[in-house]
């Protein structure tokens, strides 16, 4: 008899950041006040004009009905008319897949590119569901680190190290989830001209293209590089950018054979992406980024002062992230010293010691593939989010 579980889903871990999320929730929910720096979310509401053009297909009979599996025609039109306005990549709407959610999107684009033993190089830290998704989809995940040495930006020499005969593309995610680095256009090029003369597939999530400070800007790879459209999978969503987690919609642009091979998949698994969720995405892309410039200037804000106090705590080293809403500090200088009685030796050790003894919730970057750092959120209140760092600064004082 074989297992209950099949082989491939028993494999999948449990999301370790959904699981500090739910112990912070638990000690919460039982009166407890804990500050989160879990959440991958900004703390903002969708705007009104996106949330009523919501209300307003709601009421439309034509939104009652199945629409087409690979997303509503007017909404693949915008998003084509989007990318070029904020990205400069210019598509057609055959090349676009309406997704529930980004996340749908990178597993769509992994199981429709790859075979069983195709290796994906993943720059590490990465966000902690690519390895699984690739996994899923029959792939082997081929970790390269770059650490904060490095400002976390992985180099074409280190891609080069890690190719192998079994390479079939490499995963691209700037600016990052976990450690809000941008890599520069010339990082991105260099990458780009590497994976083009070694025919391998590109695929680069660009969910937090609108969420960078200072001086940094997002760079798309095909734009940089356009001879490697051809091989190219953008990821992308409305989540992060219009503060619309909840509503479920993302997109993958590809080239269109791929787009037809993965609307063939969704076609038997999802069918369409909830109407009501794709006009208030319609609403969202078609309209302007004044909401977002405005929640930048709250993050850039936080930003700046949860550098600043997590660089002042002893053994704590931040490189500034120029993008998303991340920190991603190292604790190396602070692991193996004792601490409220304890002697933490590992991030995850640590994360649960700051979670006991001062009620503050951080991610360990065992959940991103770099043991040694921890990944705060600054997308909570500001007053919550220097509460949550002095208790932290207090505890390791
Ligand atoms: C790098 C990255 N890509 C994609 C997503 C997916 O976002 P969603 O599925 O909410 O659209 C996230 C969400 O945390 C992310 O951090």
């Amino acid at each position: 008899m074989g297992s209950r579980i099949s082989a491939r889903i028993g494999a999948i871990s449990e999301s370790a950041t959904l699981a500090v999320d739910a112990k912070a929730k638990a000690l919460k929910a039982a009166g407890r006040p804990v500050i989160g720096f879990g959440a991958g979310e900004p703390d903002f509401p969708t705007p009104d004009y996106i949330v009523e053009a919501a209300v307003e297909a709601a009421r439309d009979p034509k939104n009652h009905r199945y629409s087409p599996a690979g997303g509503l025609p007017e909404l693949k039109q915008a998003i084509a008319v989007k990318t070029k306005r904020d990205s400069g990549y210019e598509i057609e709407a055959a090349q676009v897949l309406v997704t529930n959610g980004g996340k749908h999107a990178v597993y769509n684009a992994f199981a429709t590119l790859l075979d069983p033993g195709d290796e994906v190089l993943l720059p590490a830290p990465y966000w902690t569901t690519y390895p699984e998704t690739i996994r899923l989809a029959g792939g082997v995940p081929v970790e390269v680190l770059a650490d904060e040495s490095q400002n976390y930006s992985v180099t074409v020499e280190q891609l080069e190290a890690a190719r192998t005969s079994r390479t079939k593309a490499l995963l691209i995610c700037s600016p990052s989830n976990p450690t809000g680095a941008v890599d520069s256009p010339e990082t991105l090029e260099a990458i780009g001209r590497w994976a083009l003369e070694h025919d391998l597939w590109v695929i680069t999530d660009e969910i937090y293209e609108h969420l960078t400070y200072g001086d940094a800007r997002s760079t798309s790879i095909p734009v940089v590089v356009p001879e490697l459209a051809d091989k190219t999978v953008v990821l992308n969503g409305v989540a992060k950018t219009y503060a619309m987690t909840g509503w479920r919609v993302g997109w993958m642009i590809a080239p269109v054979d791929v787009i037809k091979a993965a609307t063939n998949l969704q076609s038997h698994q999802t069918s369409n992406v909830c109407n009501v969720a794709q006009r208030a995405a319609l609403a969202a892309v078609s309209g302007d980024l004044s909401a977002v410039e405005e929640m930048k200037k709250a993050f850039d804000r936080r930003r700046r002062t949860m550098v600043r106090m997590l660089n002042d705590m002893p053994g704590v080293e931040c490189p500034e992230p120029t993008g998303a809403f991340y920190a991603y500090p190292s604790v190396k200088g602070v692991l193996g010293r004792e601490i409220a009685g304890r002697t933490p030796t590992t991030s995850s050790e640590l994360a649960d010691l700051i979670l006991d003894e001062v009620e503050v919730a951080v991610v360990p970057g065992e959940a991103f593939g770099a043991p040694g750092y921890l990944r705060l959120s600054y997308a909570l209140g500001d007053d919550d989010l220097a509460e949550g760092l002095s208790r932290i600064a207090k505890l390791l004082g």
